[in-house]
């Protein structure tokens, strides 16, 4: 296994943003992790803008750590998106161990990790900047080559469409919710082609059907 200490090592680079899994453990101890993006700033920095309303944001305002979570699993993306789909958190509890350095939880599959302290928090908007230092980057194992398949990127993609969709339709956006659905029964189509049959088209499945019943219910209420 080859030694990786800086964020650069693991393609890490500045001004670019990166989509990663950011785990942290809440007011009572229990591990929760979002999918988030994150940039670094060149010197060993990470930025996390979660939303206020996250309880990732709220978590780490508590605990002022996390971990960042390396992964471009899809199914990792998927269960920690909707977490509604595990209303007793069994199976969302058991993704999790120790880090090793900080009160944050990982993700036990994900690729590699860092570990992270919160240095400062400004809120604009909604929307916090969250700039983190770094306390360890690891990897977990060397990662084998994977040849491209489109299907899981565009799983990823879709999640990232369902998550903003939810939040247009509660805000009654219309045109925003119309257009981002349209992008997701693409990624359906593309889904279905490249990889039939496959976790990957039982994902895409469930987030159409997440989307219809949370246009469904916008509907019922307004
Ligand atoms: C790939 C990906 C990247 C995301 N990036 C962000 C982000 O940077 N900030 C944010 O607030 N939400 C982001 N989201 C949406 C959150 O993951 C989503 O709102 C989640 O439900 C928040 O969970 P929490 O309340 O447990 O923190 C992203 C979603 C995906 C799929």
């Amino acid at each position: 296994m080859s030694i990786m200490n800086t964020l650069f090592d693991l393609g890490l680079v500045k001004d670019r943003i990166f989509e990663t899994i950011v785990s942290t453990y809440d007011s009572n101890g229990e591990p929760n992790a979002a999918p988030m993006g994150v940039m670094t700033d060149g010197v060993q920095r990470l930025i996390i803008e979660p939303y206020i309303t996250t309880q990732t944001y709220r978590n780490l305002v508590l605990h002022r750590c996390a971990v960042v979570n390396i992964t471009s699993e899809p199914v990792i993306y998927y269960e920690t998106s909707f977490k509604e789909d595990d209303p007793d958190k069994r199976a969302f509890l058991n993704l999790f161990e120790k880090a090793d350095l900080i009160n944050a939880p990982r993700l036990r599959d994900a690729d590699a990790y860092i570990e992270v302290k919160v240095r400062q928090i400004d809120v604009k908007k909604g929307r916090a900047k969250v700039l983190c230092g770094i306390e360890k980057v690891y990897p977990v194992a060397k990662i084998p080559p994977k040849a491209y398949c489109r299907a899981p990127f565009a799983v990823i993609e879709s999640i990232i469409h369902a998550t903003k969709i939810k939040v247009f339709l509660s805000n009654g956006e219309k045109e925003r919710t119309k257009e981002l659905i349209n992008l997701v029964k693409h990624y359906g189509v593309l889904v279905r082609k490249t990889a039939p049959d496959s976790v990957y088209t039982n994902m895409m499945k469930g987030i159409l059907e997440k989307i219809e019943a949370w246009t469904k219910a916008k509907k019922r209420f307004t």
